[in-house]
């Protein structure tokens, strides 16, 4: 449709009709009689029949044949057929899931990414799908929050080019194309910043460092072209996000340029009342609406109040006609005036859903994801010994995380049915040992995910579970350990003040370590993990997240050798709890508690290390890299001159493998003070045994720009240090001046 036909059909709304576009519902609601579901779920929501029938979006409902029944009844009751849209939140994965978003931080690569979420798309897309609220960019430091799990880690510099791959992979170059949808950048902003990692918790940060850190991966998204973003549940200094006005008008679409669709998060308008903020529901209407945002998604706050609004004159209907026309551009972007179907199609969600292109995409961002924490010469896995699996992982299904809302665990490849499919099973063995078994989720409010919680079984059958498994790992040669958090232990709503694995599981962990040297932990989680028992007693350690419908199988590709790990830690692993928020680009103190420093006086803990167990970056190989000291081309950078920087790499081990050679640089002398270290570029580099091969990167002034005292963003002269290794403990140091 042309604007000016947009226009034309805006203008002929009724007030009533426009305030129902910007209301999304639920789309359970819509699945059986209206009259029925109305003396249901919705009346309690105070929206009559008509508005019901008008809203202009559903969420969390999804089927090529259902879509397409709701979109046919609703346009024949929409005074102007204006079609629906139907959103999900499609997150890494629609049927065939892919390896969690943290996971897919850790392969450092970007485009992978981006091929992930295009084949979520093409799912999405023909089960009548029409937006994703994905990717979630949030920048996070606090291992104890639960939805570490949807970002991509730590580092605003990884997150933007993640996010900017992800938001493509969905939309392409144009969402109104066959299988593509429109993605929704979330939580704008800064909702990873909750305090002490508890979830919709109270977010203080300094600009500064809003802006330095939290703010660039929202924009990267914005940048590449994101139709929707969602507003965050929490406040930012004070004033909550939904109906923040500086941070949505000023810094959104003002300073970013976003001009898109903006979504409130679920019913995070009508709370604003209960953080303070607004008086009543008819206060956070105009305020959110005020702040821009488009969407109340699932409360009737506008559908019940903006009429009201506007007739008393307290707020103005243009701001309501321009918030109905982003929605109604939005629809049309994705083609919906021509086709309110658009890619809907029950015959294709048969062959395009899980088919074998998908799966096989889903292996191999699960293989390029795992990172290897430990490998004292166990992995990969000699083949001509005993093997026993031992662990509640042996033959779980459950391993696609708790925001795989869509997916279908039993399309899951097990480990213990991709290890059938390889090893000798004359000298294999598999057990669960225990349950996996946390005593820390509470199960109100889980709904029926509630039953994906095991039921703890009788003392006598976990007596027996265990002690099958220990006279195995007791006979065999090495014991294979998959363990970790429960699914449901990560995710929205699932802050852990113990980032530990569930006490039943170390106590197998424990029992094994007594009978048997030789324990290889397999590793699934949705955060990092207090690793530290563990690192002590095993010998090789593979974390491997919540992989995703192909786990299995990948799983046993590293284990066996046939894929080398490759994988990247995108998040600090903290030393322990106590030491979170932990992460590697920290600003540095006045006494800086330098390696090998014995003193008193100094930034640090006096009982555990300041360093983390495992740092931003980490992640060992089944071959071994050398790598040169730097050198650089120059050693003055001027606004026109850059320098070039470079290592030459090789592998000197026995095997194929890949590095991922990072650069790191710090302003030793700033007018603001700078991180200890940021992450300004990386290259893979695949090596065959003794082959070299040159990294070189370019240094150039726009790269040493930051966010100054006033406000401007720009360089300053002086000396600057620069690293290039392996990850971000790195100390191949070169020194450059930065000239004006
Ligand atoms: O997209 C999500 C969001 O991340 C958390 N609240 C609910 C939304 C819709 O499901």
């Amino acid at each position: 449709m042309k604007r000016e036909d947009l226009k034309a059909l805006l203008e002929d709304m009724s007030l009533q009709e426009k305030v129902d576009q910007m209301m999304q519902l639920m789309g359970v609601f819509y699945l059986d009689d209206a009259e029925g579901v109305l003396t249901g779920p919705a009346r309690q929501l105070g929206v009559g029949e008509e508005d019901f029938w008008m809203a202009g979006s559903i969420l969390g409902t999804y089927g090529a044949e259902q879509l397409m029944a709701i979109q046919r009844k609703y346009m024949e009751k929409q005074p102007h057929h204006i079609p629906m849209l139907f959103m999900m939140d499609v997150i890494h994965g629609m049927k065939t899931i892919f390896p969690m978003p943290l996971a897919q931080g850790a392969t450092f690569e970007p485009e992978l990414s981006g091929k992930c979420a295009s084949a979520a798309a093409k799912e999405a897309a023909v089960s009548g799908l029409h937006v994703t609220f994905s990717p979630m960019v949030d920048l996070v430091r606090d291992a104890r929050w639960g939805r570490v799990m949807e970002s991509t880690g730590e580092d605003p510099y990884l997150n933007g080019l993640f996010a900017k791959a992800q938001v493509e992979g969905f939309q392409g170059d144009d969402m109104g194309k066959p299988y593509k949808v429109c993605s929704c950048v979330k939580h704008f902003a800064a909702y990873g910043g909750a305090q002490a990692g508890r979830d919709y918790n109270t977010v203080e940060l300094s600009e500064h460092t809003l802006r330095e850190f939290y703010l660039p991966s929202y924009k990267a998204g914005i940048d590449a072209g994101v139709g929707m973003v969602m507003t965050s549940f929490n406040t930012v200094n004070g004033i909550p996000a939904s109906t923040n006005r500086w941070l949505m008008r000023d810094i959104l679409r003002g300073e970013m340029g976003f001009d898109g669709v903006l979504i409130s998060d679920f019913s995070a308008i009508l709370e604003t009342v209960a953080h303070g903020h607004s008086e009543d529901e008819a206060d956070a209407a105009k305020k959110a609406l005020e702040a821009g945002v488009d969407i109340d998604m699932m409360t009737s706050v506008y559908a019940a109040n903006l009429c009201r609004l506007v007739e008393e004159g307290t707020v103005s209907e243009a701001l309501i006609d321009e918030s109905v026309m982003r929605i109604l551009e939005l629809k049309n972007k994705l083609g919906l005036f021509e086709n309110p179907y658009k890619d809907a199609n029950s015959e294709e969600e048969k062959t395009i859903i899980l088919c074998d292109e998908h799966r096989k995409l889903a292996r191999e961002a699960a293989g390029k994801s795992f990172v290897l924490l430990k490998n004292e010469g166990l992995l990969p896995i000699d083949m001509g010994k005993k093997a026993a699996f031992v662990g509640p992982y042996t033959n779980c299904k459950e391993i696609i995380s708790s925001w795989a809302v869509t997916g279908d665990t039993s399309a899951c490849v097990t480990i213990e049915e991709a290890a059938k499919e390889v090893f000798d099973l004359t000298r294999t063995s598999f057990h669960q040992g225990c349950q996996i078994l946390a005593n820390d989720y509470h199960l109100t409010g889980f709904g029926n995910l509630g039953e994906s919680v095991p039921k703890e079984l009788s003392e006598e059958e976990q007596k027996k579970m265990f002690e099958e498994a220990l006279t195995a790992a007791k006979e065999a040669d090495l014991v294979v350990m998959p363990l970790g958090e429960h699914f449901l232990q990560s995710g929205e709503a699932t802050s852990r003040a113990m980032i530990d694995i569930p006490e039943i599981q170390m106590n197998l962990f424990r029992e094994v370590a007594k009978v048997n040297d030789n324990i290889v932990v397999v590793l699934f989680n949705g955060r990092p993990l207090d690793l530290r028992e563990i690192s002590k007693t095993a010998k090789a350690i593979l974390d491997v997240w919540f992989p995703g419908t192909e786990g299995g199988h990948a799983i046993v590709d590293a284990l066996t050798g046939k894929i080398n790990p490759s994988g990247k830690l995108p998040m600090s692993f903290p030393y322990c709890v106590g030491q979170v928020p932990v992460h590697y680009n920290e600003y540095a103190t006045g006494r800086p508690n330098l390696e090998g420093m014995q003193e008193r006086f100094k930034s640090k803990y006096i009982d555990i290390p300041n360093e983390p167990l495992y740092p931003f970056g980490y992640g060992l190989s089944y071959t071994n890299f050398e790598i040169s000291p730097v050198t650089i081309s120059k050693d003055i950078v001027t606004d026109g001159q850059s320098i070039k920087a470079s290592v030459t790499v090789k592998n000197i081990g026995q095997v194929e493998g890949t590095e991922v050679i990072q650069l790191y640089i710090q302003d030793v002398a700033a007018s603001v003070v700078r991180p200890v270290k940021e992450l300004k570029g990386f290259e893979k580099v695949k090596l065959c045994p003794n082959e070299e091969k040159q990294v070189e990167f370019t240094i150039d002034e726009p790269m040493l720009r930051f966010l100054r005292a006033d406000g401007t963003v720009g360089s300053d002269e002086g000396k600057f240090r620069i690293w290039i290794g392996s990850n971000s403990d790195t100390k191949n140091e070169a020194v450059f001046n930065c000239r004006k």
